[in-house]
């Protein structure tokens, strides 16, 4: 069986600092949504999104509503593709609904940018970003990243979620990959 050292170059932010930056997040989330008039819905991305979603949703001190969706603009390497496809669309409707999109990683900034005019053309009242990683040296284009867990180097990262080629999501820290998994 391989062991983590085989794949992992170092570990950049372990479980317990993950749930400290969350706390803090979470509880500023619940102080700027304080006085909606409806449950704000917190839209998790699906799949990286997935562990850091609830992680923070738990916390929150306000109502809100669960949805998700699949959105993909990335290939199974670590090159962005560019083009947006919404694969699972969310179940409620936006219109009228105060939307916090929350997300893994945000990297060339393609997917948010998409997903943010998308949801603001189909009439919601706002579009807040949350993500638990910022990857600014790699944006294409610009996004409002309004909650960030952790700003990052241009580094593939693994784990809490995230994946390459579907691989690590499980993991419960952030990693760095190493180069010779995918540089094969
Ligand atoms: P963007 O559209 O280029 O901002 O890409 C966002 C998506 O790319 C994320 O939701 C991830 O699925 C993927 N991604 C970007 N960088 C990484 C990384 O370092 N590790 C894992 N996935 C990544
Ligand atoms: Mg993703």
């Amino acid at each position: 069986m391989k062991t983590k050292e085989d794949f992992i170059e170092r570990v950049v932010y372990t479980e317990e600092e993950i749930a400290e930056r969350v706390k803090v997040l979470s509880a500023k989330i619940s102080e700027d949504y304080k006085d909606i008039s409806k449950p704000l819905l917190t839209v998790g991305i699906l799949n990286g999104a997935v562990m850091f979603y609830t992680d923070v949703v738990r916390r929150l001190t306000i109502p809100v509503h669960f949805d998700f969706l699949i959105a993909s603009s990335y290939d199974a390497n670590t090159q962005t593709s560019g083009k947006v496809n919404i694969l699972k669309n969310i179940d409620n409707d936006p219109k009228g609904r105060d939307i916090l999109l929350i997300e893994d990683i945000i990297d060339s900034g393609t997917t948010m940018n998409y997903l943010i005019n998308y949801f603001k053309d189909k009439g919601a009242t706002s579009v807040k970003t949350c993500t638990l990683l910022n990857k600014p040296s790699r944006r294409k284009v610009e996004v409002p990243v309004d909650y960030c867990g952790f700003e990052v180097p241009d580094e593939f990262i693994v784990g809490y979620g995230l994946d390459f080629a579907q691989h690590y999501r499980n993991l419960p820290y952030l990693g760095i990959l190493k180069r010779s998994v995918y540089s094969k």
